[in-house]
């Protein structure tokens, strides 16, 4: 299969949300889907790449089949916002797909009081689950894809410093958003009687990725590499297409491109996952509730606050370092 010629979908079209739509893996799925016949709500922060995406599906013959909604999902509110607006939409959703995230070379705090990067590669997914929850179950086969690291093994929650006030690096921030979504996962798959189908989608090293956020050097590293090492894009989403198609039957999957990942990989470890519900739970109401105090209070003036910290020019390499190093991520098995 490839990007331009997805196969053809055997059922009726279905109602897609792409989260991260606007560009990269993300952006291949909603216009493969829109071609397929699906109805695709894209979810990005940057209108004209939105324009320019609308654009390119009714070339492709899928007019009106992609409907953009600009938001910035590190933000709880908006995430709030677009829910609803599906919700006035559309009486179902099909599938979810989570691609959004954003490398942040310094460290970030939300309006909301949460870490960037937390809060846009991990609390965005954990309140756009759940908040769609209630249509996906008017699907006669609803999945969420998440589309992040499983089978990486580095990097961990920090439990008691879920800002990274003590020590930030956009690698560490990656990370620990990643390892959240991996409990995620697990949490969200063990709920009572939950229908939806749970996807942990590893893409591997992929030739996709804004990497203007960093700095140039790091930027022509990465692009080289990419060059020399990194999968298509139409490769690295294949997997995605099919499993908004036919999911799978158990409640959650974990894959590494190819390789299905057993559940008793210590990243999906039950009682963490639980414990970072409760601690997402708390946080989210915190922060739509009278502040920010859940972790720890910050300035409380209502305005992004940058860290004082130097940029932290080393992360760009070992983040590279580690993407080539998840190439074969310990502790996988092969798909059946
Ligand atoms: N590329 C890789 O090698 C690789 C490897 C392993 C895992 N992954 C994971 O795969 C996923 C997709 O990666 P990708 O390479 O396709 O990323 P990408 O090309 O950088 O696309 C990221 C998407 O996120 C959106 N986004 C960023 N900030 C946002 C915000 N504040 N609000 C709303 N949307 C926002 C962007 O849209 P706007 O610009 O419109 O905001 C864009 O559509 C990510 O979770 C990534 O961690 C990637």
């Amino acid at each position: 299969m490839s990007e331009n010629h997805p196969r053809p979908s055997t059922g009726k079209p279905k109602v897609v949300v792409v989260s991260g739509g606007t560009d990269g893996m993300g952006r291949a799925v909603a216009l493969a889907r829109a071609r397929l016949g699906d109805e695709v709500v894209v979810l990005g922060s940057n209108p004209e790449k939105g324009q320019r995406l609308v654009a390119e599906a009714e070339q492709a013959g899928a007019r009106g089949r992609v409907h953009v909604v600009r938001a910035d999902l590190s933000s709880i509110a908006e995430n709030r916002r677009v829910i609803r607006e599906i919700a006035a939409r559309h009486e179902r959703v099909d599938a979810l797909c989570l691609f959004a995230n954003r490398q942040s070379p310094q460290r970030v705090v939300t309006p909301e009081g949460l870490e960037r990067t937390f809060a846009l590669y991990y609390v965005s997914r954990y309140v756009l689950g759940h908040g769609l929850a209630p249509l996906l179950a008017r699907s006669a086969s609803p999945v969420i894809v998440n589309v992040a690291g499983v089978g990486t093994t580095a990097g961990g929650i920090r439990w008691d410093d879920l800002r990274l006030e003590r020590s930030y690096s956009t690698v560490a921030a990656q990370l620990q958003a990643g390892r959240a979504n991996d409990l995620l996962g697990v949490a969200f798959a063990a709920r009572p009687d939950n229908p939806v189908r749970y996807v942990l989608y590893h893409p591997g090293f992929t030739r996709s990725g804004d990497l203007t956020p960093l700095p140039w050097a790091a930027r022509v590293a990465l692009r080289t590499a990419a060059a020399l090492a990194a999968r298509p894009v139409a490769d690295a989403v294949a997997p995605v297409l099919e499993l908004v198609d036919d999911p799978p039957t158990a409640a959650l999957t974990a894959i590494d491109r190819g390789r299905r990942l057993p559940l008793t990989l210590r990243t999906l470890d039950p009682a963490d996952a639980d414990r970072l519900a409760a601690v997402t739970r708390a946080l989210v109401a915190a922060a739509e509730g009278s502040g920010h105090e859940a972790d720890s209070p910050g300035d409380g003036s209502g305005a992004a606050d940058t860290a004082p910290d130097v940029p932290d020019t080393t992360a760009p390499a070992r983040w590279l370092g580690g993407q080539l190093g998840e190439i074969t991520a310990p502790g996988s098995t092969p798909a059946s």
